[in-house]
């Protein structure tokens, strides 16, 4: 070799330590890079689940307040503790025949509760009367709905805001006979139709001062052909549709969930 190759070769040397050098340097930055990734993600994590933590302790709350006016509706009114339960489950199961995601049909099984909260501002003299009531009356009593809606509208809970919508509109009939709005078809809210069908199947069922608890035969023929007062036309009818293919579930809810004074 000539001593001419001889410092070509070393010169090689040089760049090669060099440039390992630098890769060494290099794969070093990126470790460090890594780890402080590895350290944000952490924070995030930790972040991500004491949000997770709040949102939920935030959610039990506001759940809480809701049964609290439940109850405080249920001291003024005879609604029993069954019928609110029996209400949230018909709704459920709708909801899940309808293919509705899990949250929105859970959403609405906790919401359904609230649906008569608005009792709470109906004179004793209407809300407990036996006989018939006079037109005044029947008004000042439909007024539950909206008064429910503006007990429980105006909250940043989804669920609050759910359970507004219920109670405005849990009294409105498809063909747009019902009140407070006289909404018809798809203008009512989708939950709403949901509580209204599960209502009226548990008032046909449930026994009155005027009337006996139809059975379950009965009042399925009632919703789903009409007796005169009660009609098809005041139902959704994708939810009538439901109600056929889960009418069993319907029976069972009834027939699990009574207390005493219901049939
Ligand atoms: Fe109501
Ligand atoms: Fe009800």
């Amino acid at each position: 070799m000539t001593s001419e190759q001889q410092d070509q070769l070393s010169l090689y040397a040089r760049d090669l330590a060099t440039l390992l050098g630098r890769e060494r340097e290099k794969a070093a930055a990126l470790e460090r890079s890594a780890a402080q990734l590895q350290l944000y993600a952490e924070d995030l994590q930790r972040a991500y689940a004491a949000q997770q933590r709040y949102s939920a302790e935030l959610e039990a709350s506001y759940l809480d307040t809701m049964m609290r006016l439940v109850q405080a509706s249920a001291f003024r009114d005879h609604e029993t503790g069954a019928h609110i339960r029996r209400l949230s489950l018909y709704s459920a199961v709708v909801a899940e025949a309808l293919g509705l995601p899990p949250e929105q049909t859970r959403m609405i099984e906790q919401a359904a509760p609230l649906h008569d909260v608005g009792k709470i501002g109906i004179p004793d003299a209407v809300l407990l009367k036996q006989g018939k009531l006079d037109p005044d009356e029947r008004r000042l009593m439909e007024s539950h709905a909206e008064i429910g809606a503006r007990l429980l509208e105006g909250s940043a809970s989804p669920l609050m805001q759910m359970a507004a919508r219920i109670a405005w509109s849990h009294h409105e009939r498809w063909d747009g006979t019902g009140y407070p709005r006289s909404l018809a078809g798809e203008d009512i809210p989708l939950e709403g139709r949901i509580v209204m069908l599960g209502d009226q199947y548990d008032a046909l069922r449930s026994p009155r001062p005027y009337k006996p608890g139809f059975s379950h035969e009965r009042t399925l023929e009632i919703l789903l052909q009409g007796d005169g007062r009660t009609l098809p036309e005041h139902f959704d009818p994708r939810l009538l549709e439901a109600l056929r293919a889960i009418q069993d579930r319907f029976r069972a809810i009834y027939d699990d969930c009574r207390e005493a004074g219901d049939a």
